[in-house]
């Protein structure tokens, strides 16, 4: 029974598409898991041939059929088509409810209903339906989703960002300095302006200094390297600038910025709003 999607339901996929592979693909970037594929399927093609698809990653789209509990829902293809089966959605990080009747994608593994299983899978998560929904649902295919995006393009799954620690604040802020701080330095060092460089090596290396103790708390030994070095280099440009040896100043100088690749590549993240975070 393939049923012909309207233009603007193949609009709405499209585009819920693109933005979940996005979604993935930037989520995938940052854990270490395999990426898995996402394989695009209706609500009904998934009820009508659940065995093609148990264990999968699939981007499923359909309508919501009924509101089960505050993270659990039920699927169907068509809202006005009464249909004698739909599909079982749990969402353990839903924060909010989708409506019923709405056309929306949801992406998630592809399981058959059993609640140790759900347990095992979702270990932070309750299961919060009543006795007559798991009865119902017992066995049956159902979707362990990440993501649930509603018409409007919300995913509705997407757990706010964890708040920064104290530390981290100060931390970004730091960061935010030794990025000027920096681009002043090569300034000075390309123009062998001393005013420049005795104002700017002395900014990094404090930089540098309070970047080490942050890191020294967090036991990131690596870190705490490169940060030294930033610091011994800074001093090294400082005290070179001042014996007027400008062919020094520029062989340290450009030390610099390998430590800021090196340290970046282990230990920042970029996060999905876009700004940087310090790994976990
Ligand atoms: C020892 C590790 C380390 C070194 C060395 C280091 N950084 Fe960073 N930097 C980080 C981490 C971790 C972050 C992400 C934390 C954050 O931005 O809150 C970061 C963030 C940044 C940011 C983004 C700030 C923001 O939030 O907008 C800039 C810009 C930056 N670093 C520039 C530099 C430059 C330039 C250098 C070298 C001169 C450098 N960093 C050296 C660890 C380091």
């Amino acid at each position: 029974m393939q049923q012909r999607l309207t233009w603007r339901h193949q609009v709405v996929l499209t585009v819920c598409a693109c933005a979940m592979v996005a979604a993935v693909a930037t989520r995938a970037q940052q854990a270490p898991a395999p990426a898995a594929t996402l394989v695009p399927v209706s609500a009904s093609s998934l009820l009508l041939h659940p065995d093609l698809y148990l264990g999968q990653t699939v981007a499923i789209f359909g309508t919501v059929e009924q509101l089960l509990s505050a993270t659990t829902f039920s699927m169907d293809q068509d809202a006005r088509k009464a249909s004698l089966t739909d599909l079982f959605i749990v969402a353990p990080t839903l924060q909010a409810q989708p409506k019923a009747g709405d056309y929306i994608t949801v992406v998630g593994t592809v399981l058959r209903f059993d609640q140790a299983e759900l347990q095992r899978r979702a270990r932070a998560y309750t299961l919060d339906v009543s006795a007559t929904v798991t009865e119902r649902y017992r066995g049956a295919i159902m979707v362990l989703a990440t993501s649930v995006v509603d018409p409007a393009m919300t995913d509705l799954a997407k757990a706010p960002p964890v708040p920064l620690t104290p530390q981290e604040v100060a931390f970004d802020a730091v960061m935010k300095q030794v990025n000027p701080a920096n681009a002043e330095l090569r300034k000075g060092v390309e123009a062998a302006d001393i005013a420049i460089v005795s104002k700017q090596a002395p900014l990094l290396g404090k930089l540098f200094t309070d970047t080490k103790k942050f890191f020294e708390a967090r036991g990131a030994s690596d870190a705490v390297k490169w940060a030294t070095e930033g610091v011994a280099i800074a001093s090294a440009v400082g005290t070179a600038a001042a014996a007027n040896q400008w062919s020094d100043v520029r062989t340290s100088a450009a030390k610099l910025g390998q430590l800021c690749q090196a340290c970046h590549a282990a230990h920042r993240v970029r996060a999905e709003d876009g700004t940087y975070r310090v790994k976990k």
